[in-house]
């Protein structure tokens, strides 16, 4: 393994200084560079701030951050460059002049010095096509803030040397970072895998099947999440995000998991980026996230009889025992009695296509989301079709949040609110499996590390849930919708078939 010492960063802007700062203190000389000579002073600046800021906390002794500060060289000229055994760079996000700079590189570096670039969306291959050495060059990408965000994707190029993706593996773990390997793919591990959430979250809202503030209510209080879609795109700021949707879209060649939607371009359009404009998905109030205040709990309807649908064997067993924990005991009968409210339980259907099969009276029905289980505490979703009377949803309603759970009612909806954004967030991780893009294991850790999802990853989180019911759901969606962004990916598909785990891998996998 090549010995590094000296680390060169090429751009002193919010990567290059988290990138200086991680490195200096894991102990290695650092020298830092940027066009922009006063970039490089606010850096050094920042980074003395950073650190005497983690020494009044007691994250380091005075000495430590006075000694990382002191590895730390400010460079007004690119040939000090010269010195470093590897060179990040962490520039302006545009090919053309990521490609010049690597090339001017070449002609100051020794020639077994490590190029590697900070990219989030540009292709490797296509920044070393430029490079004499493309061999030598590869992405190792953090993410910010880069001393928080404890994972780095290093990225092999066509042309990259495995021993230079080894070397970053282990310079990433001496910095403190888990590192995860990709394949020079669009968007990588974390920027594909995260297209999921977003993009089904803007699905729903695009459908109007639900507000905002419910979808993300329900991603964090129903489905584990740390944030809902909109939370995390108003945190990104859509002047980031929206041109990484529509850029992941085309580099795929318009897949429909990818479809980007005009409501992010239009509220782009409009200046409406998220936090940093005090204006969203949400309105901010001198930093305050404003949420829309929830609806009134209706009063509960006298007398009330249920009739719980056996079609789903899991969503019928969930639901009788919530019924009963309220104090209601479901009508036994064959089909449903007249004057019961009638509660499905669907997996990837919406209202109205129960109701079509079963024939049952959609006035009277409503569904309950069943798949994340339904103890107290947990919200609970209720879902009407266009059919369902105000009455009848009105009574769901005030019977579900009996014993104080909080209950988003959404409109119809082929796989409900988190249901959908769950497979779809499972369908996708095992693609990128699929694609031999990344390992198992990596896309886990760079999923649950990268964008905080629960449960250890989006494979584990598919296996937790039960893969055959992922598999369900998708199917069913995609009988309802017509759209081929619900195709189950043959990853998916393959696992369940066998009964295998979605992180069981295929022992002749090919690495393409
Ligand atoms: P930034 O705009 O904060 O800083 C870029 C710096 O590069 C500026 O100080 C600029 O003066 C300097 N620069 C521009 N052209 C240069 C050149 N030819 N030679 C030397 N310096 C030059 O940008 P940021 O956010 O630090 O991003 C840098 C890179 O990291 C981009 O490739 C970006 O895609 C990537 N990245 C950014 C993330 C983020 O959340 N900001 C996350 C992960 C990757």
């Amino acid at each position: 393994m090549k010995q590094i010492k000296t680390i060169g960063i090429v751009g002193a802007g919010a990567m290059g200084r988290g990138i200086a700062q991680i490195a200096a203190q894991a102990g290695f000389d650092v020298l830092l560079f940027d066009v922009n000579a006063q970039a490089v002073a606010a850096a050094r600046e920042n980074l003395q701030q950073m650190l005497e800021k983690l020494a009044s906390k007691g994250k380091l002794t005075t000495d430590e951050a006075q000694a990382a500060l002191g590895r730390i060289q400010a460079c007004t000229d690119i040939q000090a460059m010269g010195q470093a055994q590897v060179v990040i760079e962490a520039i302006v996000e545009r090919l053309e002049v990521k490609r010049e700079l690597f090339v001017q590189l070449e002609g100051i570096v020794s020639p077994e010095c490590i190029l590697a670039s900070n990219t989030s969306s540009l292709s490797i291959t296509a920044i070393a096509a430029a490079c004499a050495h493309p061999d030598r060059v590869a992405g190792y990408h953090f993410f910010n803030p880069v001393p928080l965000m404890k994972v780095v994707e290093v990225i092999d190029g066509l042309r990259t040397e495995r021993a230079v993706g080894d070397t970053l593996m282990e310079l990433a773990r001496q910095l403190g970072h888990a590192p995860v390997r990709a394949k020079d793919m669009p968007g990588f591990i974390v920027n594909h895998a995260g297209r999921g959430m977003n993009i089904e979250g803007l699905r729903i809202a695009q459908e109007a099947v639900a507000p905002f503030d419910q979808v993300d209510a329900i991603m964090r209080e129903q489905a584990g999440f740390r944030m809902g879609p909109f939370e995390l795109l108003d945190l990104t700021a859509l002047d980031v995000s929206h041109p990484v949707m529509e850029s992941i879209y085309h580099q795929f060649y318009d897949e429909p998991r990818f479809r980007p939607s005009p409501i992010t371009a239009v509220r782009y359009a409009g200046g409406l980026l998220g936090r940093k404009t005090g204006e969203g998905f949400y309105r901010y109030v001198q930093g305050q996230q404003q949420v829309p205040e929830q609806a009134a709990v209706p009063a509960a309807l006298e007398g009330l009889q249920v009739w719980l649908a056996p079609y789903h064997a899991v969503g019928h067993k969930r639901a009788s025992a919530l019924l009963k924990s309220l104090g209601v005991t479901a009508i036994a009968s064959e089909t449903p009695p007249d004057h019961a409210l009638i509660v499905v339980t669907p997996y990837g259907e919406d209202t109205s296509s129960v109701v079509a099969a079963h024939q049952l009276d959609g006035e009277r029905t409503v569904a309950l989301e069943t798949f994340f289980g339904l103890e107290p505490g947990r919200r609970r979703v209720l879902m009407c079709s266009p059919a369902t009377l105000p009455k009848w949803r009105d009574a769901a309603h005030a019977l579900l949040a009996s014993d104080g759970t909080a209950v988003s009612v959404i409109d119809d909806s082929a796989g409900l609110v988190a249901q959908r954004m769950v497979a779809t967030i499972v369908n996708v991780a095992c693609d990128i499996a699929q694609q031999a893009i990344a390992s198992p294991e990596d896309i886990d850790l760079a999923v649950s590390l990268g964008l905080g999802y629960p449960q250890g990853g989006p494979l584990r989180m598919g296996d937790a849930l039960g893969a055959a019911h992922i598999l369900e759901i998708l199917r069913a969606m995609y009988r309802v919708t017509g759209d081929s962004r619900y195709r189950a990916s043959l990853w998916l598909q393959r696992r369940v078939q066998l009964g295998l785990s979605l992180r069981a891998e295929s022992a002749s996998s090919f690495m393409g």
